[in-house]
């Protein structure tokens, strides 16, 4: 088998780029190691930026989305016993975030591939990549249950625990990594949302948020333990939890109800340097991991996929490669800037086990200064809804 692009992996990444590569006239395969079920139904992200909104609807895919996604204008900040609005509109006019599960995302980019007789391999295994090293004779191949896809590049979309990166010679890399002492509890529950924009609440029993999926589906995020089993969480104590750093508000009550998915997702911040080596290039949680704070892995795997398009457009209509080589530093800058402002949301809302009372008062001084000062509120809502391409 040939094909020009191997892609490795049928998340956001690898099937956005599938797609977009289509649109320019470039074959591609992607090769998924779970079912399409599985993947369809994987509860994660949900904020979209304003720029994976345009993005999806440029190239064709953002039917549904304009349709089912719920456009927000702004995110309530709450702690102390009030709620502070960071208002979009006023701040960043023009730009807003639209609430949309990635699995819907996933599910629509799914069907647009298979529409157009995209070849999307599910349940693929023994993923290998080999002949990667910058001017061997053959060209990249990649092998997987007994079958040989040779390539004239490969995109590694396989995200964190995925095989692209650990088959990068570990001298050609550097790692910048962050671990955090916590982690994320998320359900998504059958109840109608109890606010209608998302809450970040800081308090001192720890970090919860209140997100939707629809107006009859509710999702939220508890922060605990990094040690945590979810089957020490039975629905009640999930609620009674909520209920204790939310209902801290004068006129706010909880609407709670069936929860229908639960699980815990550690946080890590994760960025490796270059992302890419000879013809194989990392796009999203392949090459970088942020917390989930600001809501900023599934459009930093957009921004990435449009840079690798450009880049391999470029080579495919006249062979120059000058895009190609310079893909990963195209993409850190961004990445970077949405490292600190993942890093900073989380330190500012998160409680540290270790954190002195001096440290709590910085936390609290700056909640303060952001939701009063129209300078520092700018800040957080212009990279919230995501700064233009490019900048
Ligand atoms: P993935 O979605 O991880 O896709 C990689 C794919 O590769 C998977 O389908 C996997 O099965 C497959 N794969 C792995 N190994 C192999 C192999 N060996 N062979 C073949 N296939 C393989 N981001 C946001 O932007 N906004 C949010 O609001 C947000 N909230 C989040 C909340 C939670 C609870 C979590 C867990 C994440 C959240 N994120 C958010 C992050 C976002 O979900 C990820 O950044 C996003 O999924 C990255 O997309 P990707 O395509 O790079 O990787
Ligand atoms: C959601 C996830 C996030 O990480 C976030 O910051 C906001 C919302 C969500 O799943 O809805």
């Amino acid at each position: 088998m040939r094909t020009q692009v191997g892609i490795i992996g049928a998340g956001p990444a690898g099937l956005l780029l599938s797609h977009l590569l289509h649109l320019r006239g470039i074959s591609s395969v992607v090769l998924e190691k779970r079912s399409r079920d599985y993947i369809e139904r994987r509860v994660r992200a949900g904020v979209l930026e304003q720029g994976t909104v345009d993005t999806l609807v440029e190239a064709g895919v953002g039917e549904r989305m304009l349709r089912e996604g719920l456009p927000h204008h702004g995110i309530e900040l709450r702690y102390g016993g009030a709620g502070h609005r960071i208002p979009f509109e006023k701040l960043v006019p023009g730009r807003a975030i639209t609430v949309y599960g990635q699995q819907e995302v996933v599910k629509d980019l799914i069907a647009a591939r298979l529409a157009a007789g995209g070849d999307v391999r599910f349940e693929v295994e023994d993923v290998e990549v080999h002949s990667l090293e910058p001017g061997s004779d053959t060209g990249p191949y990649v092998t997987f249950g007994g079958e040989r896809l040779d390539c004239d590049v490969i995109a590694g979309c396989d995200g964190f625990h995925g095989v692209s990166r650990p088959s990068i010679p570990e001298d050609v890399l550097t790692v910048f990594e962050r671990e955090y002492p916590f982690a994320w509890l998320g359900i998504l529950a059958n109840v109608t949302p109890s606010s209608e924009e998302l809450i970040y609440a800081r308090t001192d029993r720890g970090f919860a948020l209140h997100s939707m999926r629809s107006p009859s589906v509710s999702r939220f995020y508890l922060q605990v333990p990094a040690d945590t089993r979810i089957e020490d969480w039975p629905d009640e104590r999930i609620w009674d939890e909520l209920r204790a750093r939310l209902e801290n508000v004068p006129g706010f009550s909880l609407t709670t109800g069936e929860i229908t998915e639960k699980g815990v997702t550690p946080m890590r911040s994760f960025v490796v340097e270059p992302m890419q080596y000879g013809r194989l290039y990392l796009a999203g949680d392949a090459a970088h991991i942020v917390p989930p704070t600001g809501a900023k892995g599934l459009n930093l795997a957009v921004a990435d996929v449009r840079v690798l398009t450009e880049a391999l457009a470029a080579y495919f209509s006249d062979g120059s490669t000058a895009l190609l080589d310079g893909y990963s530093e195209a993409c850190l800058k961004r990445v970077w800037r949405a490292q600190h402002f993942s890093w900073w949301m989380t330190t500012l809302l998160h409680t540290f086990e270790d954190e002195d009372a001096y440290g709590r008062r910085l936390q609290l001084s700056y909640l303060d200064y952001v939701t009063s000062s129209e300078a520092a509120a700018t800040t957080l809502a212009e990279n919230y809804v995501g700064l233009p391409y490019g900048s």
